[in-house]
C-alpha cells in the first residue's frame, strides 16, 4: 500500500513548509516539492497542517485499583487517543508489592497484545526492590522498557523509601536508564489525610487540601539531590507547581539531566474549579497531583516556553463518576484518584497554546510529540516527519472546530474535565504506521493492529 499526501504544511520541531509526502511500507519514503507517483490513495491536505502523530508518554489504562479497573482498556484508550491525534503512547506496568517484575511485565502484555489500536511502549512501576536483582532490570531492558518508574507518594501501595529509591537509581544509572518520579512527600500527606479524617473532612476538597505544594517541591528537590548523587537522568512526572519547578529550573540552570512534564489539568484547571464544583461531583477533580493555586498555571506555561518543561503528557486515569468515583462518598480517601485526558492532550495545547499565543506551532510538536520521542527511546522513528520514519502523521485541519463534551468523546468513562471547551482546529484524518485509522470522525482501524515498541536507551543527547 502506498499513501501520497500532497500540498500540507508540514510542521516539526525545526521546520514549517508546504511539500507532498509519500509512504510506502509504513515509513515515509519521500518528501519534496512536488512528488507525481502513483499511489494507492493520494490526500489533498492544502490548508492543512501535517504534523507527527502525538505521543502520550503518561497513561494506565487497564489499571487495577483495589477492586475495580480504570475505564479505559487497550482497545477503548488507544482509538480515544487516535482520535484526538496520538499515534503512541507509553503505559505504566506496575510491580504490586511482593510481586515478581517479570510477572507485572506479563500481565501488561496480556492486557495491551490483540487489542491496543496504536503502537505503544511501556515503563516500569517498581514499588518492592526485596526480590529484585540486576538481571531482573536486565530483562526489562531486553524488552524495550528503558525507563522506571518510582513513587515518593502513596505509603500503602507504591512508596519507596530514600533508601531503596537510591538504590534503583545506582543501578539505573549503571544500566543506561531514566528514572520517572512521582514526587510528593508521601508520609507528611498521609499524615494530613488521617488529621483530616480524624476531623470529619470527607468531602473531596480534602483530597486536595491535603497534598500541599510545598510536599510536590520537597519531594522534587530530594528527587533531584538522589539523583545528582546517583549520576542518573531523571524525569519528574506530572508537574504540577511553581514550587517544584523552581528545583527543577535551578537544577538544569545548572547542567543537570533533569527533565520535566505537565499535564493539560495543571495548565487548563484550578483548585478554584473544584471549589466551584457542588457536591460530590467535584470528586471528578480527584487526581494526584491535585489541582493548585490558579497563580501556578502562568508560571508551568513559563516554564515550557523557557523549556524547563520538555513534555506535555496526560496521565490519564480515568475512572466513573457513577459507579467508581462515587465509592468515595463518604470518604474521600476512597475516591479512585485519576482522570481522563488522552484524546483531548492535542486539542487543549493547540487552543490554549498556539491559538492563544503562549507558543508556536513547533513548540507544539516539539512538547507533544517529539521530545517525548526523543527523552524516550523512540526517536527519529516516532515524534518526526522523516525520510525513514514510521509515517505516523496527523492531517490537522485548523478550521475544523469542536466542542469538547462527555457524549461525544470516545473515552470510555462518564465525564470529560473539559465539558464545554471550544476548540478551533482538530485531526482529520489520523495515519499509523502509513495506515489511515481516523478519517472524518470515524476509526477504521482494526483491534490489535497496535505494535509494542522496544524502545532505545536514554540519550542525553538528543534532548536537554
Ligand atoms: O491520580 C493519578 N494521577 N493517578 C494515577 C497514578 C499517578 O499517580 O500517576
Ligand atoms: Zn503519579
Ligand atoms: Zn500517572
Amino acid at each position: 500500500m502506498t499513501l501520497l499526501i500532497k500540498n500540507g504544511r508540514l510542521i516539526t520541531d525545526k521546520d514549517d513548509f508546504i511539500a507532498d509526502i509519500f509512504i510506502e511500507k509504513e515509513k515515509i519514503s519521500t518528501i519534496f516539492e512536488k512528488i507525481n507517483h502513483d499511489a494507492d490513495s493520494i490526500i489533498d491536505a492544502k490548508g492543512k497542517l501535517i504534523i507527527p502523530g502525538g505521543i502520550d508518554v503518561h497513561t494506565h489504562l487497564d489499571m487495577p485499583l483495589g477492586n475495580i479497573k480504570s475505564a479505559d482498556d487497550f482497545e477503548t484508550g488507544t482509538i480515544a487517543a487516535a482520535f484526538g491525534g496520538t499515534t503512541t503512547l507509553i503505559d505504566f506496568p506496575t510491580q504490586v508489592r511482593g510481586q515478581n517484575i517479570q510477572r507485572a511485565l506479563s500481565e501488561w502484555q496480556k492486557k495491551a497484545d490483540n487489542k491496543a489500536c496504536i503502537d505503544y511502549g511501556f515503563h516500569m512501576i517498581i514499588s518492592d526492590t526485596t526480590h529484585l536483582l540486576a538481571s531482573d532490570l536486565e530483562d526489562l531492558i531486553d524488552n524495550g522498557i528503558t525507563s522506571f518508574k518510582l513513587f515518593m507518594a502513596y505509603p500503602q501501595s507504591l512508596m519507596l523509601n530514600d533508601g531503596d529509591i537510591f538504590k534503583i537509581m545506582r543501578e539505573a544509572q549503571q544500566l543506561g536508564v531514566l528514572v520517572c518520579m512521582h514526587a510528593e512527600n508521601g508520609l507528611v500527606i498521609e499524615y494530613l489525610i488521617n488529621a483530616a479524617l480524624r476531623e470529619g473532612k470527607t468531602a473531596p476538597i480534602y483530597h486536595a487540601l491535603t497534598r500541599p505544594a510545598s510536599m510536590e517541591g520537597e519531594a522534587v528537590n530530594r528527587t533531584i539531590a538522589l539523583s545528582q548523587l546517583a549520576g542518573v537522568p531523571v524525569y519528574i512526572v506530572h508537574v504540577s507547581t511553581n514550587e517544584a519547578l523552581r528545583h527543577i529550573s535551578y537544577a538544569r540552570d545548572h547542567g543537570l539531566p533533569v527533565y520535566a512534564e505537565t499535564c493539560p489539568q495543571y495548565l487548563m484547571l484550578s483548585l478554584e474549579d473544584m471549589i466551584n464544583t457542588d457536591g460530590f461531583e467535584s470528586a471528578k477533580y480527584v487526581f494526584t497531583p491535585p489541582l493548585r493555586e490558579p497563580t501556578n498555571q502562568k508560571k508551568i506555561w513559563q516554564a515550557i516556553v523557557d523549556g524547563y518543561i520538555q513534555v506535555i503528557a496526560t496521565d490519564h486515569c480515568p475512572f466513573n463518576l457513577k459507579g467508581q468515583k462515587d465509592l468515595g462518598r463518604e470518604n474521600f480517601r476512597k475516591i479512585p484518584n485519576g482522570a481522563p485526558g488522552i484524546e483531548n492532550r492535542m486539542q487543549l495545547i493547540y487552543e490554549y497554546g498556539v491559538i492563544q499565543n503562549r507558543i508556536d506551532l513547533k513548540q507544539w510538536v516539539a512538547i507533544c510529540a517529539t521530545n517525548p520521542a526523543k527523552i524516550f527511546g523512540l526517536y527519529p522513528r516516532k515524534g518526526t516527519i522523516d525520510v525513514g520514519s514510521d509515517a505516523d502523521l496527523v492531517i490537522w485541519n485548523p478550521d475544523r472546530e469542536l466542542t469538547i463534551s462527555a457524549d461525544k468523546h470516545h473515552m470510555n468513562v462518564d465525564y470529560n474535565l473539559y465539558e464545554g471547551i471550544k476548540i478551533s482546529g482538530s485531526a482529520e484524518t489520523v495515519i499509523s504506521r502509513g495506515e489511515i485509522i481516523i478519517e472524518n470522525n470515524n476509526y477504521s482501524g482494526k483491534t490489535g493492529r497496535g505494535q509494542y515498541l522496544k524502545r532505545d536507551l536514554f540519550s542525553a543527547d538528543l534532548v536537554f
